[in-house]
């Protein structure tokens, strides 16, 4: 895979599994921008090589400003990774405070939409550019105690399946990555939480998460940053409008 003429844009790319895939764009030759809303992440990022800028995805304003930085720095955009995702509110629904359930979709679907929405003047320009969104196991299943997460989480295949038609006619590819559960620190706070709602030790949980997996492990930040480079490559020249799972095979999420 060659990424040599290629201009990345990521999401949330300071950290994670966002930090992940910019640096194997980065290693397969892009020129890749990050943007994140923690200003220490960001200039970490800047440290590492990166070009990165602070935003939050889901004020139209910062949005907006940070194409414009974009094709500034990187003279227009080739892939977008709609990276950006946060955990939500855990608990049964009738607990959930409305404005956790509410700040929930402003980040992991409304994000999405708008830097999809200022984004697209760039990818039209660009010569078979690509769209790829992160949603989640808990996309494609439901979640008990993580109602807004996983609803939030299958908007993004629907916007994700929709785009792909609407786009198609520009050959301006989009595809959606359901990771299960990823090795780091977000997942410990999800188990951590999920543990609380349960009443039941951590390790418990850690190992109800573990067996989630066919293959009875957790899937790794670099997993999800391969499949986004093969999805974003020409090698997936006619991969279109997938929600592409990288989990092990999960049947049941906790
Ligand atoms: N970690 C998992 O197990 C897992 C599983 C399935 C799907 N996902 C999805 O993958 C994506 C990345 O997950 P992660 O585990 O790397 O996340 P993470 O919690 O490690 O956070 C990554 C980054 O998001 C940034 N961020 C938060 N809100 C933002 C905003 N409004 N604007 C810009 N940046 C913001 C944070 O500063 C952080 O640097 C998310 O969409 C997540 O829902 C993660």
């Amino acid at each position: 895979m060659d990424f040599s003429t290629k201009r990345v844009l990521v999401t949330a790319g300071a950290n994670g599994i966002g930090l992940a895939i910019a640096t194997k764009f980065q290693e397969l030759g892009a020129a890749v921008f990050v943007t994140d809303i923690d200003p220490d992440a960001v200039d970490k990022a800047r440290a590492g090589g990166l070009l990165a800028a602070v935003s939050d995805v889901s004020v139209e304003e910062q949005v907006r400003e940070l194409m414009a930085t974009v094709e500034a720095e990187l003279g227009g955009l080739d892939i977008l990774v709609n990276n950006a995702g946060i955990a939500g509110p855990t608990g049964p629904l009738e607990t959930l405070d409305t404005a956790a359930w509410k700040s929930t979709f402003d980040v992991n679907i409304h994000g999405q939409f708008l830097c999809i929405k200022y984004a697209l003047p760039l990818l039209r320009a660009a010569r078979e550019a690509s769209i790829i969104n992160l949603s989640s196991a808990a996309g494609r299943l439901g979640m008990a105690g993580r109602s807004a997460y996983s609803a939030s989480k299958w908007a993004v295949i629907g916007l994700t399946k929709t785009l792909a038609i609407e786009l198609g006619p520009d050959k301006i590819r989009v595809n959606a990555i359901c990771p299960g559960a990823v090795n780091g620190p977000r997942i410990d706070s999800v188990i951590a939480a999920k543990a609380v709602m349960l009443d039941l030790p951590e390790d418990e949980v850690s190992a109800l998460y573990l067996n989630q997996s066919s293959l009875g492990r957790l899937i790794e930040a670099e997993d999800i940053a391969n499949m986004a480079a093969f999805a974003a490559s020409d090698m997936a020249r006619n991969v279109n409008g997938q929600a592409l799972a990288v989990d092990g095979n999960t049947e049941k999420l906790y």
